[in-house]
């Protein structure tokens, strides 16, 4: 039987991996930018972190966690989200008593969900995210929105659109609950096996059912923003008053809620708008958490965040048909003819990279016709000749493969004379 990646698992290779680089590393300078630190966290955690911190009645916790025993009995879970991970080591850590507040964090994670796979949803996948910790600013929401657009626009995305609503504070969305229970209830036969649960347990996720989102009763069910005390509406009002002077356009959903239960006040989601791009069109998803930190264990710390899915990212930059500017290039290529000029050129090649020279050679005994055609085909700038006639004369033969030049390079001057034209010099 041929051995074949498990479903819902791709493997990404050089080409491919070329192209996340770039990716991550726009998304590095970004967070640089706005004074965000990287946190790595463990790939798997104690399953509680994840029944307590997503929610025991969200799909997440429900139906499709990689859940397993550790041959010592405890329950393990692969995590399916990253804030949870996050927010349990924010707590352990004790990061509440730094003097650096609020604490900005960002992070690239693989991530594991038991879901059908399709185009842009996989069993596991990769997310860049990104938790504010310590501050109930509203500028804080505005910022991490607008990181995660600088980053989308710095990649050259045109066809996105940021979705935000307000979920509210503990009252309003105890008032919004009652008004759903009861605006759902007359309906309850008519609708899905997970809604007919959902209404007891979490009626807010009836208005994100793909089941049931075309029912008489989706259009008339009561908006949150309806339920918004005087203080939810205060707040949400000044993120969006943040986001005007920042010139990032959104529109409002009042029937955006998540998937995960942990957030209130602001939630937001940016889609692609690309054609072609695809059913699944939701690029990142994020929102505030006020009562997380505390339902992990730690003091009352206010939180936000979002996370982008790296896949889904990529596709989107494939469907708007932008070019990366991915390096394919090789610095240059060695070829050494006969037994005593390979020996140098593996002492050269050392030397050169030390010096952070990317080169390289022949390892398939090719003919020098065919190490040229070679370095062609590595889009070499330069190809460096070494014979037994070189090594006698003491040169090196280096020829620039843009403009065909080639030139005699004393082998003492040799190193230096690379550096500079490759580096510049020191
Ligand atoms: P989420 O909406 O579950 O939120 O996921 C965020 C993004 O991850 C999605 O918009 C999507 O791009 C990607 N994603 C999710 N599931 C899959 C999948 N099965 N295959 C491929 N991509 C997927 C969270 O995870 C929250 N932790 C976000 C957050 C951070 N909220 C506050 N802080």
């Amino acid at each position: 039987m041929k051995l074949k990646a498990a479903r819902g698992t791709v493997d990404l290779l050089p080409h491919e991996t070329k192209k996340w680089q770039y990716v991550e590393n726009v998304m590095k300078e970004v967070c640089e930018s706005y004074h965000f630190e990287e946190i790595r966290t463990p790939m798997f955690e104690h399953t509680e972190v994840f029944q307590r911190g997503v929610g025991e009645t969200t799909d997440i916790v429900q139906k499709e966690m990689y859940t397993f025993p550790d041959r010592s009995g405890r329950s393990l879970t692969l995590r399916p989200e990253g804030t949870a991970g996050v927010v349990r080591a924010f707590v352990e850590n004790k990061l509440y008593g730094s003097p650096i507040q609020p604490n900005k964090l960002y992070y690239f994670a693989q991530l594991f969900r038991y879901e059908r796979p399709q185009q842009g949803r996989m069993r596991q996948f990769h997310q860049f995210g990104v938790e504010v910790l310590g501050s109930a600013d509203p500028a804080v929401d505005a910022e991490v929105i607008s990181l995660a657009m600088t980053c989308y626009e710095k990649l050259g995305l045109e066809s996105i659109k940021l979705v935000v609503n307000s979920l509210g504070d503990e009252e309003s969305r105890k008032n919004h609950r009652d008004a759903l229970v009861k605006h759902f209830a007359p309906y309850k036969d008519e609708l899905c096996s997970d809604c007919k649960s959902r209404l007891e347990q979490n009626p807010l996720r009836i208005l994100d059912c793909k089941k049931d989102m075309n029912h008489e009763s989706m259009a008339k069910a009561p908006s949150i923003l309806d339920y918004l005390n005087k203080e939810s509406e205060e707040y949400f009002n000044k993120v969006k008053e943040y986001l005007d002077v920042m010139n990032i356009p959104y529109t409002v959903d009042q029937n955006l809620v998540r998937g995960l239960d942990y957030y209130n006040h602001t939630a937001f989601e940016i889609m692609s708008e690309a054609e072609g791009f695809g059913a699944i069109t939701t690029l990142l998803g994020g929102g505030r958490y006020n009562d997380l930190t505390q339902q992990l264990g730690g003091p009352d710390t206010p939180g936000i965040g979002f996370a982008t899915g790296m896949e889904r990212l990529l596709m989107a930059l494939e469907a708007e048909n932008i070019q990366l500017p991915v390096d394919e290039s090789l610095d240059c290529y060695f070829v050494a003819i006969g037994g005593q000029a390979k020996k140098e050129a593996v002492r050269l090649i050392h030397e050169l990279r030390k010096n952070g020279i990317q080169v390289d050679q022949d390892y398939q005994k090719r003919t020098i016709k065919a190490q040229f055609r070679a370095a062609n085909r590595l889009n070499a700038k330069y190809v460096f000749i070494l014979g037994e006639d070189e090594l006698e004369q003491q040169i090196i033969n280096v020829r620039s493969m843009d403009s065909g030049e080639q030139t005699e390079i004393p082998l003492e001057n040799f190193i230096d004379a690379m550096k500079e034209k490759l580096l510049g010099g020191d």
